[in-house]
């Protein structure tokens, strides 16, 4: 199976990286095909909300990487959404590739596929992830889209609160099993 990993931080090798590295690992021992983009590391402008794509057969405005990720994204079985919380919610850097889905939107809305959520946050108390939890599931209930698993680290400032914690494997073993459910 193909699974698009899509990670959000500016941390090239913090927190969410390290649970992305993790699951990636997983999903690779498994048997998977896996394309990870770094989306704090790409060229993609946020979404003008011009709707050209929508007179223009999904052609956007802007000629940025966005090119170079949306055939993954049609073609993936499986889509990674790995994030730190920023503010409750997900970050720029990834919400900004979201938005860009609006231009292939309804191809995605056609092809079923499983998604997971991870994040970290350094909030110690369960209300903190309610806003990230609802935003992702509820996207993937429009899009047709079937989330398959969640992981969602409190407590978790640094890459060294998670490195080689019980969330380590938990991270594993999602990609591991990310197509069993
Ligand atoms: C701008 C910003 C906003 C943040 N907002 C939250 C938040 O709302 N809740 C929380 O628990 N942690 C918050 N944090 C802490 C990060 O989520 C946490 O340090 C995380 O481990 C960073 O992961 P990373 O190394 O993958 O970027 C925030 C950090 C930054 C820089």
């Amino acid at each position: 199976m193909k699974i698009l990993v899509l990670t959000g931080s500016p941390h090239h090798k913090g927190t969410t990286a390290y649970l992305a590295d993790k699951f990636c690992e997983g999903a690779v021992e498994a048997g998977h095909e896996v394309h990870r983009v770094n989306t704090a590391k790409i060229d993609v402008k946020p979404c003008l909300g011009c709707d050209y794509c929508r007179r223009n057969d999904g052609e956007c405005v802007y000629s940025d990487d966005m090119q170079k990720i949306i055939p993954y994204l049609l073609e993936a079985d499986g889509i990674a959404f790995v994030s730190p919380l920023y503010y409750f919610g997900i970050t720029a850097q990834i919400k900004r590739v979201i938005d860009r889905f609006y231009a292939v939107n309804s191809k995605l809305r056609s092809k079923a596929k499983k998604t997971f959520l991870i994040s970290a946050g350094s909030d110690e108390e369960a209300w903190a992830m309610e806003s990230i939890k609802l935003h992702f599931r509820t996207m993937c209930r429009y899009l047709n889209w079937q989330p398959s698993g969640e992981l969602l680290v409190l407590g978790a400032a640094t890459r060294e609160d998670v490195e080689g914690s019980i969330y380590s494997q938990e991270a594993k073993v999602l990609g591991m099993e990310a197509f069993y459910k």
